[in-house]
């Protein structure tokens, strides 16, 4: 069963990512049915660099792309001949990793003549929602959390999206990666802060949780820097950071603000649902605290499992699926689109009328 106003193309569905630094490729059937999810992670390759580095990245899906695809098929037990459309990431994302999955979804539909359509990355992760919930729908907010996006959208309806708050500087997963370099978790920091946040006492560093109660955009960057500062000072004091403790406090800095953020936009939009995704949706912490902060609230509260918070192909396959319903076959001719918007529209009315104000 799936909601009111959502449509699907039938059929099997490949869908292909290959925005940032894992190269993706499923088989998914009638939208929402999952016959297979292969994700090969550049991690190793840009580890040694403290960060993805976009050259590397094309490069790598370059050689990975063509493995991953069998491996897909394989998995799904079909093949190319069984295939009715091919979705892919469009963007956003980097220019020349997001062309390698453009190029192989073209060649596929080009060669097999079949359906072809582009889809928009953060469409996706909010689609990964509905593959671990069917029961999914609007109105909602929607947070989507990842390494470069932190925003809030009235969902009013099936492809309707307003974006009412985004990140000012950083994306979480961004300030997430660069404080766990910081402090010696090497990369990517997300992860390696969840585990380490386990052992750690949040209350151990006070750390700034920058416009708190003032509208539903984030700023995120003066948190890093306060990181740096309280390790400079401790090192000048003498002392050692405790890092499981600065992990721990600083994941609940970042977890203060969204779900803080998230239950006051339900709220003043008059929404009973928040559903989550995007990489840092995969945060333990943050998701046991939305849940909370829902569960007390009478929200709904609806969270892709963590595996495909993180960059899939599957949540493409998704999209993809609602996207040729409703829009029929994408244009052969559309380039990657590495700061893709469409189609997410930034809510005019939520800057302007400075959002704390109705919230
Ligand atoms: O959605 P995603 O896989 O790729 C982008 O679209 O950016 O998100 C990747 C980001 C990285 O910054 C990574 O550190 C973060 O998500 N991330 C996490 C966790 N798992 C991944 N951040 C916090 N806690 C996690 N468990
Ligand atoms: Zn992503």
């Amino acid at each position: 069963m799936t909601g009111a106003g959502l449509v699907f193309s039938q059929g099997l569905i490949l869908g292909i990512e290959t925005s940032c630094d894992e190269t993706a490729v499923a088989v998914v059937e009638a939208g929402v049915n999952l016959r297979s999810n292969v994700v090969a992670s550049q991690v190793e390759m840009h580890a040694p660099f403290g960060g993805v580095v976009p050259e590397i990245a094309g490069r790598a899906h370059l050689e990975a792309l063509d493995p991953v695809l069998r491996a897909a098929l394989a998995e799904a037990s079909t093949d190319f001949a069984e295939i009715d459309a091919v979705a892919v990431a469009r963007g956003p994302g980097l220019a020349g990793a997001l062309m390698v999955g453009m190029a192989a979804a073209k060649a596929i539909a080009v060669a097999r003549r079949i359906p072809f359509v582009a889809v928009n990355h953060l469409e996706g992760h909010l689609f990964a929602v509905l593959l671990d919930h069917p029961e999914f729908e609007p109105p909602a907010v929607v947070v989507l959390a990842s390494g470069g996006h932190t925003m809030l959208v009235h969902m009013a309806g099936w492809g309707a999206y307003s974006i009412i708050g985004s990140t000012l500087d950083d994306a979480a997963g961004e300030a997430f990666d660069k404080v766990g370099r910081y402090i010696g978790l090497g990369f990517p920091g997300g992860p390696a802060i969840d585990r380490a946040a386990r052992d750690g006492n949040a209350d151990r560093y006070v750390l700034p949780r920058a416009m708190l109660a003032d509208g539903f955009d984030f700023s995120l960057s003066g948190l890093k820097t306060a990181v740096v500062l309280k390790c400079r000072a401790e090192s000048e004091a003498g002392r050692e950071i405790h890092v499981a403790d600065m992990a721990a406090s600083f994941q609940e800095a970042v977890v203060d603000v969204i779900v803080a953020k998230a239950v006051r936009a339900a709220a003043a939009l008059g929404v009973g649902r928040i559903a989550m995704g995007g990489g840092v949706a995969a945060n333990s912490r943050l998701r046991e605290r939305m849940r909370a902060a829902c569960e007390s609230d009478g929200i709904d509260c609806l969270v892709s499992s963590p595996s495909l918070c993180t960059d899939n192909a599957a949540m493409i396959a998704a999209a993809g699926a609602y996207r040729l319903a409703m829009d029929g076959p994408g244009d052969l001719g559309a380039a990657a689109d590495p700061a893709l918007l469409a189609p997410f529209v930034f809510d005019p009315g939520s800057r302007a009328s400075g959002s704390s104000a109705s919230a």
